[in-house]
Parts: C-alpha cells; structure tokens; sequence
C-alpha cells in the first residue's frame, strides 16, 4: 500500500454505532469478550461443545506442551461431515435448503439438507471403494459446482485429507502440489464456465499427470462442461457412473480431534508453496463460532452468500464447513461477477433474498468504477450484514459498500485472517461494534493479537509496527505439509513464542487495528497470495531470461499488481523487440503457474538496482512501477541503473 492510502486511511474519523434494533436481535452480547477474558480455554471449550456434536467429548481444551504444536480437544473424537449434514437432518432440518447453486449459463439447482446428507454418503461409499481412507490425500481441482463441496464432505467423512487446488492454477502448479501432497485420487470435472466459456479442467490434470504425480491412481471426473475430454481407461472414472453404483447409506465414524482435515497450498517468501495443515475440531469450532457471530446468522430465515471459491481458504472456511456446521442456507454461483452482464451478482442477491454477504474489496472497487446505476437497478433490501476479506479495504470503498449495497443501514464486517489462521481472527461484531470504516478493529473475542516493534516491543497507541497473534487459537494451522521446519521458521522464530503473521499494522488512539497490507514478499492481488519469488522463477525458467525481479505494484482496483522486471540473455537483446519479449513471458507465467500471475507488466531492462551486498532493491523497483520520484539511492552499486531503467519505462 502507498504510503498516501496509509496516510488517508489512519486520519479516517467517520464512526457508525450499531443499530439499537440490530443489537437486540444480535447473536453476539458484549459478555462474550468479558467471558474469554475471564478464562479464554473455558471459552473455547463452551463453544466447541455447544457449537458441534461430538462423538466422543473432550475432556482437555489445549495440549500446548510442545509449542508452536498446538493439540485442541484433542482426546475428543468428531466426524466433521457429521456436523455439517446428518445432524441437522437429525433435528428435524432436512428440508432446510442448503445450497442454492446458481451456474454461470443460467441453469440452477437447490439442494437440501437430507438431498446433500445423502449425496455426500453416497461419495463417501464411492471414494472408499476406491480404496480412499483415513489420513489419504485427495487432491480436488474443479469448478464452484456443488460437486465440489459433496467431494470435500465425503472425503472428510472418511476422515481423509483433501487438498482444493483452485481451478485457474496451470498444470504445473496442479502437478506440484499433488507431488507435495503424495495424493492417490483427483477429482476434477471435464470443465467449467467462465466469462460465458467452458474452460478445461480435464487437459491440466492430464498434463500434470504426464509428466509426474506418480501417486495418482485414479482421476475422477464430473461432468460439467461436457466439452471433449482425453481419456485414460482404467485412471479415469467419471462421478456420474461411480455415483449410480455407490450405496446409500454410510454411517460417520468419529475421528480423533487432531486428525487432519485438509492440506491448502499458499504462496510464501520462497518460490515453493506451502501445503498449510489444518485439522478437525479445533477449526471447525472456530469457523462455527465465527460464521454464526461475525454474520449474526440466523439458520431459519438468513440467506447466506459468500462469493469466494472453494480453492481458496475463505472458500473453505466460509463456504463449506462454518455455514454447513451452523446449517445455514446459502447462494453459490459458479461464474464471473459480470458475466453475462454487470449486474450479474445484485440480480443474484435479489432473485435469492442474499441476507449476509461477503466478498473481497477489489469486487468492490471494480463495481465501484462501474458505478452505483448497475446495482441501483437492483432490490437490495434483504441484506442486513456485509463481510469484507482478503486485502485492506480503503475507506472509500467501505463508504461505497455500506451506501450503495447496503442501502446505508447495513453493519459492514472487514475480517482480517489468513489461509494459516483458519477462520477469522480480527473483525467487528456486528450489532457490538461502532465500526470505523478501513479497520478491521478488535480481535474476535478468544484470540489476542498485538502490534509490535522490530525488537518485540509492544508499539502502544498511534504507532505502527508489525501484527502478531500472541495465544494459540483453535483453527491455527498444525504445520507445513511435509516441512516442519519451515513451519517454525517462517511464524514461530521472528519473536519468541508468538505467530508472526507477515502483516504491518497501526494501533489507533482507542487500540483498534488498522491492517496496511503484507511486509515480506508475498503480494497480494485481487485478494490472492502471490510470491514474488515464485514468479521470478517462473520467468528464469524461460529460455531468454537471464535475471528477473518481480514487486508488487500499487493497483486502483486489484490492490496490488505483478509487475515485473527481466534482463534478457545477450543473444536475445537484438533479436525481439520488448513488446515481443514481454508478451512471450507473461503468457509463460500464466502457464507456468496461472492467469492469476500473469504480470500487468514486464520492463525489459539492462541492469537491475542491487546494493552493495547484492540485493535487488525492490523498493526502488516498487518506485518506478507506481511511477513515483526515486527515493533514495545512496547503497546502490551503481546509480545509472536506476537511470537506464526509468528510460526503458517510458
Ligand atoms: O495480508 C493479509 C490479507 O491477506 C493475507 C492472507 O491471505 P490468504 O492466506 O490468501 O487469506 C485471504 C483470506 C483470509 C493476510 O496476511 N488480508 C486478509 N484479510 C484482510 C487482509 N488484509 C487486511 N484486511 C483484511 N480484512
């Protein structure tokens, strides 16, 4: 973030009370805050028995014995998918509609309670025939069809691990992380819908396979997209078939509390990404806790919608396994916010009566340029709490969101967490909080964060420094698949004893957090984690690049843009012109990890700023992307690179 937006965002003075009529119907009370306090273990220990079924109680909150390895309730046994289905048809809630899938081309589908509870017992028998059990990698690479949350389920229910690789990675990243992951089984589809297109999944997962992910045993494929697939008898099975076949009933085993729940993989400050563990009761206690109050969900009249895909972690804390614990109904739609038209999502809101929503700020912010008329056309009344998540969002955009979608009467919730975290960890309650529009605020009550210095000195009110959660949380991830040692290193070793989780942040004079975006080299781009190191080594492995850096760019509507800079080999300087060279890469970077990737843009350069010791200067790279005067130069070997770059910018 520029340090403008930081500058407007700390003088920010606009302040929204609750609504007394929201309060006295809130599911949140000030006395939650006052109870974990009090006892934070007896808080978390209350709502894991009063939120979930277990089958066999906890009797001990949190093992923290062995730190940074935390055990929760870990000599409680729970089957998650259990939770999530066949208890709420159990009470009585079977035809409570559970999902109502809205697909891209217009085709929709509403599926209960006992329709999903069956369904995913049927998957669950069909995985197990494939030899699927507890503790197996599934690896899931698909489109946002309710398959994928059955799939998700059904290999929970076995108490296996799934991984959900999101569907716009390229075959490359896909075949990395089935690697890493050693999965037996994939499940995809032969394609989905995007921008009024089918995209092949299918043709990824083949190429993956061709050239690795020898652990794969079988590919299970539905159909979707019902383009032309490639087809390798004996891998390749599809959902429909094995699903006619599957027996209907399956009874939910209760599994230790500890046992993991799934593996997702997120960029880091290294090239290679880390398979982020977590596992059953501790996260499902806390994405239960969070949804019910962070939303004030009410399961028997909210329509919930959360606009995230199951490839991401907001995916699966807040689309999968916090709404379905809490039996809530909820919107899921497959495509584009703007396809086949602008107003494609507030058509969505009205033709549903969408109640709680939650997207990321750069949706908002492309809307916002839109302009209010599309979703003015729209009825909007319904809605009652919107969420934010993924990136900081600016004042401007908060104002835009509350008056605009929210009709000015709406509390808005910006939750600050991470794919480490689990669920949300710093966000307003509504109907409690007087929300000041760009914070994320307070910690949710049971989690204790802190801003501190470089030295691990608390930075007091008015001050910035860096975010760092100071208690272990009950959805906190367990480890780095396969890599406990990074695990420690990367958020155990910057400060004794506490999570480090990469963000800088500023305490205002009443203490409340004011989230300013990451400080180490991860970028975040339309509310996704990019590594820059993993870019750049995306573009070194192209046979013309001798040396490449990538920042993160200040960008109006995707928050952060990729922006790159490569020194080509000598022998391709005369023969391809920029325009040639920049266009032959960034089409390499969307193929060598996605389109999500692809640089805004590539400068084609002679040298690159390094100080004495070595280092690229990203700072000055980061200058001369967002157009700015070059700061400081006085460490640089050689300050006519900074020249020589600036003029191949123009
Ligand atoms: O920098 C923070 C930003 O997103 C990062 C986590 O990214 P990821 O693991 O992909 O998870 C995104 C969805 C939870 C954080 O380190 N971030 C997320 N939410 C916010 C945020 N930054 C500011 N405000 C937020 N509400």
């Amino acid at each position: 973030m520029s340090s403008t937006s930081i500058d407007s965002l700390l003088h920010e003075n606009r302040r929204f009370a609750p609504e007394p009529a929201f309060t006295a119907q809130a599911n949140a009370t000030p006395e939650l805050y006052d109870e974990a306090n009090a006892d934070r273990l007896k808080f978390w220990a209350r709502q894991a028995s009063e939120l979930l079924n277990w089958h066999t109680p906890f009797t001990q909150t949190l093992d923290w014995s062995n730190p940074p390895f935390a055990r929760w309730f870990h000599d409680g046994r729970i089957n998650v998918a259990y939770n999530c289905l066949d208890r709420h048809v159990e009470a009585g809630n079977g035809d409570r509609v559970a999902l109502y899938f809205e697909g891209e081309p217009g085709d929709t589908r509403t599926i209960t309670y006992a329709e999903l509870t069956a369904e995913v017992k049927k998957a669950a028998n069909m995985l197990a025939s494939l030899g699927v059990t507890q503790g197996d990698r599934v690896v899931l690479y698909m489109p946002m069809i309710p398959e994928a949350i059955v799939a998700m389920l059904a290999i929970a229910r076995l108490g296996a691990i799934h991984s959900v690789v999101f569907g716009g990675f390229a075959a490359e990243s896909l075949k990395a992380r089935i690697d890493d992951a050693g999965a037996k089984l994939v499940i995809t589809a032969d394609g989905g819908y995007r921008k009024g297109r089918v995209f092949n999944l299918k043709n990824a997962v083949d190429a993956a396979l061709a050239s690795g992910a020898e652990s794969v045993e079988n590919v299970v494929v539905v159909r979707r997209g019902e383009n032309e697939v490639d087809w390798s008898d004996g891998r390749d099975l599809w959902w429909h078939e094995l699903m006619a076949d599957a027996e209907a009933e399956h009874e939910a085993q209760g599994f230790e509390a500890e046992n993991p729940l799934f593996i997702l993989y997120t960029s880091g400050t290294t090239g290679k990404p880390k398979g982020i563990l977590h596992t059953s009761g501790g996260y499902l206690t806390q994405a239960a806790f969070t949804h019910k109050n962070v939303f004030d969900l009410k399961p028997e009249s909210d329509v919930y919608w959360c606009t995230a895909d199951v490839g991401w972690i907001t995916g699966h804390s807040y689309v999968v396994y916090g709404p379905l614990a809490n039996g809530a109904t909820q919107v899921i739609y497959e495509g584009t916010p703007d396809s086949p038209h602008p107003g494609r999502w507030w058509e969505i809101i009205e033709k549903y009566g969408v109640s709680l929503f939650y997207t990321a700020p750069t949706a908002i912010r492309s809307f916002m340029k839109i302009g209010r008329e599309v979703p003015n056309q729209y009825n909007l009344a319904t809605l009652r709490v919107l969420g934010s998540v993924g990136e900081p969002i600016n004042p401007e955009a908060w104002m835009w969101y509350r008056q605009v979608i929210g009709g000015g009467r709406t509390p808005i919730v910006d939750t600050w967490w991470q794919t480490e975290t689990g669920a949300m960890m710093i966000s307003a309650l509504p109907g409690i909080t007087t929300a000041k529009p760009g914070s994320a605020q307070v910690p949710l009550p049971g989690i204790s964060v802190d801003v501190l210095d470089e030295q691990g000195v608390h930075v007091g009110k008015e001050a910035g420094g860096l975010l760092v959660i100071t208690e272990p949380w009950p959805s906190m991830l367990r480890g780095i698949w396969g890599d406990e040692q990074r695990f420690v290193d990367t958020y155990w070793s910057a400060f004794e004893g506490k999570y480090f989780a990469g963000d800088g942040a500023h305490l205002d004079e009443d203490g409340d957090v004011w989230l300013l975006g990451r400080v180490d080299d991860v970028m975040n781009v339309s509310g996704h984690r990019l590594s820059t190191m993993e870019i750049e080594s995306a573009l070194v492995s192209h046979d013309i690049v001798a040396e490449a850096a990538v920042v993160g760019a200040s960008d109006e509507t995707t928050g952060q843009a990729v922006v790159a800079f490569v020194i080509l080999k000598q022998r391709h300087v005369d023969s391809l012109t920029p325009e040639e060279a920049s266009d032959q890469l960034r089409a390499h970077v969307a193929q060598q990890i996605g389109a999500i990737a692809r640089p805004r843009q590539i400068f084609v350069v002679a040298e690159l700023p390094k100080t004495r010791s070595g280092k690229i200067m990203r700072r000055l790279l980061r200058d001369i992307a967002e157009g700015r005067e070059i700061g400081d130069t006085t460490t640089l070997t050689d300050t006519n690179v900074v020249a020589s770059i600036s003029a191949s910018f123009r």
